[in-house]
């Protein structure tokens, strides 16, 4: 790996934090054992798990017995939609979501269309946001479950959370939260955001990849396990624990928790530097997402006339993330920028910054002057 790039792509994912990776090691190593056997290994290897869930508890402000290990935020927004349609199926068919959520919610939702569930997707406004009162509109006595992310992960606009599960709690609907970009970045305590439930995912928060938790609300409804086999996880999870992932996890949120009292504005100052010098420097740049409601280290900016692959290929020392995807045929929008409104060709000039923890004022500079060289030279080529 090249280290003169400057990463700043931190909502893919982050670096292990070294004392993320220090805590790790011993279950990389020596203390292999599997958390079900009975045996000293098993004893040393249950024992850490446990120690991590209470991290985790810690964080997210609930009790040890509320947490579930999975494999990351794809398999606990699985569980929770599939587990609760099928928990639920007696009471309804219907969920609510939007159209702006991962597609770990999405098509999900579009999988259980062939299995009799209907799905409710809202629209959401020009940031990205979900109304609480289309919320209330759209519950029928037949809905089951509702999902809406907490920040979303392509423009960082964060959802009137509270609001919404106030609205999912007056008419007993099960609100599941993707909370994946705003865990450890924003304040994090399921009870005052008042989900049922909710995903998070360790390598957002700079801990290794494949692990993550869904958080069950004690007295919520409990999702059927979509998985059979041994009754790890109380059953909701079954397989032999991924003891090193799941103490990367614990170690995360520890650090998480104690970063959030003091370096969150850091990043956020960061960011508004870049954007500050960016707008400075060239005109026509278009901030997607909202303004003010967004994830501290997000700053999603389309630069109009220059589509984002070009851009990124020109960034030779940035990483960043383009808000498109390609296939084999064409290059096409992000599905959260087409929600939110935005006209396919601009929305195809939209890159995404993530900075993170360990950026700095000196690579905000950097960073700043390579897309400002190459976003004028590309427009020059273009006669824009
Ligand atoms: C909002 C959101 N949900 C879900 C996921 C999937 O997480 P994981 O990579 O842990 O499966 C991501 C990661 O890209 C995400 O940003």
């Amino acid at each position: 790996m090249n280290n003169d790039i400057i990463y700043m792509d931190n909502h893919a994912t982050t670096p292990i934090a070294p004392e993320v990776l220090a805590a790790m090691m011993p279950y990389l190593t020596t203390n292999f054992g599997n958390a079900s056997s009975i045996h000293p290994f098993g004893v040393a290897a249950m024992d850490a798990v446990e120690k991590a869930r209470l991290q985790v508890a810690e964080l997210l402000g609930c009790s040890a017995e509320e947490v579930i290990f999975t494999s990351g935020a794809t398999e606990s927004d699985n569980l929770a939609v599939r587990g609760i349609a099928y928990a639920c199926r007696e009471k309804g068919n219907h969920i609510i979501t939007s159209t702006a959520e991962h597609h770990a919610i999405l098509d999900t939702c579009h999988t259980l269309a062939t299995e009799g569930f209907e799905t409710t997707y809202l629209p959401v406004d020009k940031y990205g946001r979900v109304s609480p009162d289309d919320v209330e509109a759209a519950i029928t006595p037949r809905t089951i479950l509702m999902s809406f992310m907490y920040a979303n992960n392509e423009v960082g606009t964060i959802n009137p959370i509270a609001d919404i599960a106030a609205v999912a709690a007056k008419h007993g609907v099960p609100f599941h939260s993707d909370a994946v970009q705003g865990i450890g970045q924003l304040p994090s305590e399921m009870e005052s955001l008042g989900v049922d439930l909710a995903s998070l995912t360790a390598h957002k928060i700079y801990g290794p990849k494949g692990i993550g938790a869904l958080y069950i609300r004690r007295d919520a409804p409990r999702p059927q396990s979509i998985f059979h086999g041994g009754g790890q996880e109380d059953g909701v999870r079954p397989g032999t624990l991924n003891v090193a992932g799941i103490v990367g996890l614990g170690a995360a949120c520890e650090l998480a928790k104690n970063y959030m009292k003091t370096g969150k504005n850091c990043v956020a100052t960061l960011r508004d530097a870049l954007h500050l010098k960016l707008t400075a420097r060239l005109g026509d740049i278009h901030l997607n997402g909202h303004p003010e409601q967004r994830l501290p280290g997000n700053l999603n900016l389309c630069f109009t006339g220059v589509q984002s692959h070009a851009l990124l290929m020109g960034l030779k020392s940035v990483a960043v993330s383009t808000g498109s995807a390609c296939d084999s045929e064409s290059v096409k929008a992000s599905h959260v920028l087409v929600a939110m409104g935005i006209p396919n060709e601009l929305a195809l000039t939209a890159v995404r910054f993530g900075l993170g923890r360990y950026n700095t004022a000196e690579e905000v500079e950097i960073v700043a002057d390579e897309v400002i060289k190459v976003v004028s030279r590309l427009r020059e080529l273009s006669g824009n």
